[in-house]
């Protein structure tokens, strides 16, 4: 407990899944907190109160990650409601399932603006702004083990998250001179809204899908809470350029 206290986080993607569970955590240590939503308002809301209970600051606004501004809004509105953020979750994310040969533009141009281009320029705007108030600061890219792993019919998902690991990789030799880490954390499959269909639908086949999976089951999104303290605070001040995997070992094997 206490561990972020007095630190400011912006979360995109904060009202469900893994970006909600990482809000959670981050208020239970301290810190104040203000998340981005696309669409589903009532989640944001009740996270918003969730969040208050632990006693920090707390907010979210709606956004659409594709447009073109999203990431210089979202970094004037935190700035208006909490002050400067000091770290950054770079969460949201959008997934279709659809054939290489199917793939159309659009929806190429729209996994790739909002896993790839929405936090390379949100990680651009918020770093501006530390190395304006010569202020150090934390930026945790939320990748996928496909980022290294090819499964059928998500070369665009697996593009954009080979994409995003690399812009860790790239921020953080720009960054450290300013103090500004910038890592990954690379999930294994984690029950949430984008897999609803699978674990929601068909549990036994869920539970087999455990099966192959070293630890002998899924990730539920609590597992990735860790792995974002320990990144945003100073328990890893040596670390960027860094990425932390957690998938119950699948990737390992
Ligand atoms: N679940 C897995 O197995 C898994 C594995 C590896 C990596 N990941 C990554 O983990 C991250 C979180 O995903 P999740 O599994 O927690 O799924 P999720 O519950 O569906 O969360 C995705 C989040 O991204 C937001 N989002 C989606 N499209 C957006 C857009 N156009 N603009 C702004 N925000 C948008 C969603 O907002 P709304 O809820 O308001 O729509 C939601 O908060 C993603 O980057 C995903 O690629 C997940």
């Amino acid at each position: 407990m206490g561990r972020l206290t007095g630190r400011r986080a912006v979360i995109t993607g904060g009202a469900n899944g893994i970006g909600r569970a990482i809000a959670t955590a981050f208020a239970r240590e301290g810190c104040d907190v203000f998340f981005t939503a696309r669409a589903d308002e009532d989640a944001a809301r009740s996270v918003r109160a969730e969040l208050r209970e632990h006693g920090v600051r707390a907010d979210y606004m709606l956004l659409d990650g594709a447009d073109p501004d999203s990431a210089t809004r979202l970094l004037d509105t935190t700035a208006e409601t909490l002050g400067l953020a000091d770290i950054l979750v770079n969460n949201a994310g959008t997934a279709t399932r659809t054939g290489f040969l199917d793939l159309t533009f659009e929806e190429y141009e729209r996994v790739m603006a909002v896993n790839l281009r929405f936090p390379f320029f949100t990680t651009q705007a918020f770093a501006a702004r530390l190395r304006a108030a010569d202020t150090p600061g934390s930026v945790i890219n939320i990748s996928s083990i496909s980022a290294t792993k090819a499964i059928s019919a998500m070369a665009h998902y697996q593009s954009s998250k080979a994409g995003l690991s690399m812009l860790t990789r790239s921020a953080s030799y720009e960054l450290a001179p300013f103090g500004i880490r910038v890592n990954t954390i690379s999930p294994g499959l984690t029950a949430t809204n984008a897999n609803a269909v699978q674990w929601r639908d068909d549990p036994d086949l869920w539970r087999e899908r455990g099966k192959d999976i070293p630890l002998g089951r899924t990730g539920n999104p609590e597992d990735l809470a860790g792995a974002a303290i320990f990144l945003a605070s100073d328990e890893s001040a040596w670390m960027t350029g860094g990425d932390i995997v957690v998938d119950g070992g699948e990737a390992a094997v």
